[in-house]
C-alpha cells in the first residue's frame, strides 16, 4: 500500500490535471451514477467532459454498462461533477482506488456526495422499479477504504458513523418526492462484494439483520466521503426482488431494464434536491 505522502501526491497530480481542464469551474456536488443510471448525465448542462483514462492515477471502469468519464457542469442550477461509470470492488479495484475519485472531488471543492445505485430489494414492501432513499448502511464488504495509515489531512482515524446519510438532505429529498407524487421508500442498504448474487439463505439472513436492500457498491464511496466531512445523499433503485420464498433468477439485462424504468424518478428527485439546496 502507498504511504500517506504517495497517496497525497497521486491526488495532487489528478487534482492539478483536472483544475487545468476545468479552469474556474468549481464543482460543489459529486454525483455518482450507478449501473444503468447514466441517463441523468443527459440533464447536465455540460461545461467539460473528461475521460477517466486521461486523468493521472484515476482507475478506469471495466463494466460494459458504464461509461468512464467525469462530467462537469450544472444540474438543478448547481455546479456538479458527475461520475459516469463507477468502480466496484468485484472488478478487482482496491478500496483506495474506489475512494480516489471522491477524495479528488473533495480537493476540487466538492462538499456533498449524491450517490445512486442499482440494488436488490429485501423488504417485501418494495417492488422492482421502486426507488429508496438510503438512511443507513451495513458494510459487509469485508474491507474498508480507511484501512491503512490515516491521512489526518482528510479526516480522523476513527470517523463517526452515527449519521452517514445527512438528515437534512433526506428530508429535502422526501419533500421533493412528495411534491412530485413520486413513491419513494427509505431504508438500510447492505453492501456485499459480489459478483455473485445472493443465495436464498443469504437474503433471509440479510433481511433478519435489518437490511432493506442489498447491492455491490456505494458504501466505500460513502465511507470516504464521511471521513472527509462531506454531506451525503444516497438513492437506490430496486432492480430485482430478493424474496427468498419466491426467488426468480436475475440477469444483468433484467437489472438494466428495471434501472431504466426507475431512472426518471431518481433523476427528478436528484434535480429537485439540487434546486432546493
Ligand atoms: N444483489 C446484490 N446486488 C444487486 C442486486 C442483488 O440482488 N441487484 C442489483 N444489484
Amino acid at each position: 500500500m502507498d504511504t500517506v505522502e504517495q497517496f497525497r501526491s497521486k491526488r495532487d497530480e489528478a487534482v492539478n490535471y483536472l483544475s487545468q481542464q476545468i479552469g474556474d469551474f468549481k464543482p460543489e456536488y459529486l454525483v455518482i451514477l450507478g449501473t444503468g443510471l447514466g441517463q441523468l448525465a443527459e440533464e447536465i448542462d455540460l461545461t467539460v467532459s473528461i475521460d477517466y483514462d486521461k486523468i493521472p492515477h484515476f482507475p478506469v471502469s471495466t463494466v460494459e454498462s458504464h461509461h468512464g468519464r467525469l462530467l462537469f457542469g450544472h444540474l438543478g442550477e448547481k455546479p456538479v461533477v458527475a461520475m459516469q461509470g463507477r468502480f466496484h470492488y468485484y472488478e478487482g479495484y482496491t478500496m483506495q482506488e474506489i475512494a480516489f475519485p471522491v477524495r479528488v472531488a473533495r480537493n476540487l471543492g466538492v462538499q456533498t456526495l449524491i450517490v445512486s445505485n442499482a440494488c436488490g430489494g429485501l423488504n417485501p414492501n418494495f417492488q422492482r422499479g421502486d426507488i429508496m432513499l438510503i438512511n443507513d448502511h451495513i458494510n459487509f464488504l469485508g474491507d474498508n477504504p480507511l484501512i491503512g495509515p490515516n491521512d489526518d489531512e482528510l479526516g480522523p482515524r476513527f470517523p463517526d458513523m452515527s449519521e452517514p446519510y445527512t438528515e437534512r438532505l433526506i428530508e429535502t429529498a422526501e419533500n421533493v418526492a412528495l411534491d412530485l407524487s413520486i413513491k419513494m421508500h427509505e431504508g438500510v442498504y447492505l453492501a456485499v462484494s459480489g459478483p455473485t448474487l445472493e443465495t436464498k439463505a443469504e437474503y433471509r439472513y440479510m433481511r433478519q439483520l435489518g437490511a432493506d436492500v442489498v447491492g455491490m457498491s456505494t458504501v466505500p464511496e460513502v465511507i470516504a466521503a464521511v471521513h472527509m466531512g462531506l454531506e451525503v445523499l444516497g438513492i437506490s433503485v430496486i432492480t430485482d426482488e430478493c424474496f427468498p420464498d419466491a426467488l426468480e433468477p436475475v440477469s444483468l439485462d433484467d437489472v438494466l431494464e428495471a434501472a431504466g424504468m426507475a431512472e426518471p424518478k431518481m433523476t427528478q428527485v436528484i434535480i429537485g434536491v439540487l434546486e432546493r439546496l
